[in-house]
């Protein structure tokens, strides 16, 4: 079932209270459509297809649906199968036996069974290993699954809902992607169209991202040749580029008028378009901007990291255990945590530990809480071996 159209009648009363619940911006007819296709299939068990380019929103669509579906009170468990080294995305999807490989000392749940009874939100599908996907097309069908290491197959009562960038079509074409899987992933497949298709969306979204960012939003006009600029932009990086567009004005600039000539110096610090979800400052800007930008990112992450070491801090305080960080050489081991002590290496490598059995494992969780990407999160378990 391609979903493009609806024919089931949805009140607009309906799906403005629905778009509000969610999160979901946007009155274009496409966006419309997205919306109602996501009330219609909410409901049901149905594998769901997400695509559209980079920054569409195909995770708020996701949620959405488990939001709205009747799982809504058990897991959402997102997994991006791009970024899990080949290696291991097996025993983190399907979870392994006690010494099933070199460093397996425990058996482990993988995501499908932590997801039991909920949704699991298998993102960026297309950079799934030709290995895993028949695996995951085993899944699909009958809800089973083996722990690597184990010959016993396991059931789950998982709804799937994969999202991705690429267009299968083409993987399948190339060899790339299994034809069985995309059939069988594609049951219903929403498509979201990029933002310069529904340009409408526009003012829309920069009025609720002024709004959403506080004080410093609220008293920003921005001009309508302003507005214009921003409508005649092909947002590459869609609306994702846009939101960083609106908060950075928002929380850069000094003066309350936005002009076409502030945009502008956005807009080009933006281009040319590269991938800056990992970066903390995008390339092609003026250096004072670049700077200003930098120093602001680098005081989020500080107030992050402040407050997540409060968090841990506080925790143990109530716990009244030690906190295990690895000893340092010239004194032996201690008990109990002396923060002066510590490097700031010390402490994150313990926080990462800490945060990673806090969510059994799971790095996109922990990735989350901490506030770093995945990538990060990984390199980090590498440097600090783990
Ligand atoms: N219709 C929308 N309404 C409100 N926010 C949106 C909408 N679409 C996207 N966003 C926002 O844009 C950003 C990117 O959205 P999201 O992460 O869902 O995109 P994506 O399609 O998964 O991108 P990628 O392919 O890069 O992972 C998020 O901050 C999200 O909240
Ligand atoms: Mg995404």
């Amino acid at each position: 079932m391609d979903v493009t159209s609806t024919d089931m009648n949805i009140s607009a009363g309906d799906r403005y209270t629905f778009q509000k619940r969610h999160g979901i911006i946007g009155k274009s007819t496409e966006i419309r459509e997205v919306v109602d296709t996501i009330m219609q299939v909410a409901p049901t068990d149905i594998t769901v297809l997400v695509t559209g380019e980079s920054g569409t929103g195909k995770e708020i669509i996701a949620r959405a649906i488990h939001d709205a579906s009747r799982r809504a009170a058990r897991k959402f468990i997102p997994v991006n199968c791009g970024a899990i080294p080949e290696g291991i995305l097996e025993s983190e999807l399907f979870g392994h036996e006690k010494g099933a490989f070199t460093g397996a000392v425990e058996s482990r749940k993988g995501y499908f069974e932590l997801a039991d009874g909920g949704t699991i939100f298998l993102d960026e599908i297309g950079d799934t290993p030709i290995s895993t996907q028949v695996k995951l097309l085993r899944v699909l069908e009958n809800g089973e699954f083996m722990r690597v290491g184990s010959s016993e197959p396991r059931r789950v009562n998982v709804r799937i809902i994969a999202a991705t960038n690429k267009n299968l079509e083409e993987e399948v074409r190339a060899k790339q992607f299994r034809q069985d899987l995309f059939f069988r992933l594609r049951s219903v497949n929403i498509r979201i169209p990029p933002l310069r298709d529904r340009r409408g969306d526009i003012p829309l979204l920069v009025e609720t991202f002024l709004n959403a960012v506080g004080e410093a939003g609220k008293d920003i006009m921005i001009t309508d040749e302003a507005m214009n600029l921003m409508m005649r932009h092909s947002w590459p990086g869609n609306v994702r580029e846009l939101r960083n567009v609106i908060e950075s004005i928002a929380v850069l600039e000094r003066g309350n008028v936005v002009d076409e000539n502030v945009i502008g110096k956005y807009l080009q610090a933006m281009e040319p378009q590269v991938d800056d979800r990992f970066l903390p400052v995008p390339l092609g800007k003026s250096s004072e901007q670049a700077e200003r930008e930098l120093i602001f990112h680098l005081l989020v992450e500080l107030k992050t990291g402040i407050e997540s070491l409060h968090g841990l801090v506080e925790e143990l305080r109530h716990q009244q255990r030690p906190l295990s960080l690895p000893p340092r050489e010239e004194q032996p081991s201690e008990p109990s945590i002396s923060l002066e002590d510590r490097t700031l290496q010390e402490m994150e490598e313990a926080l990462i530990a800490h945060t990673l059995k806090r969510f059994h494992g799971n790095r996109r969780l922990a990735a989350e809480a901490l506030d770093i990407s995945e990538r990060t999160l990984y390199r980090k378990i590498k440097d600090y071996g783990l």
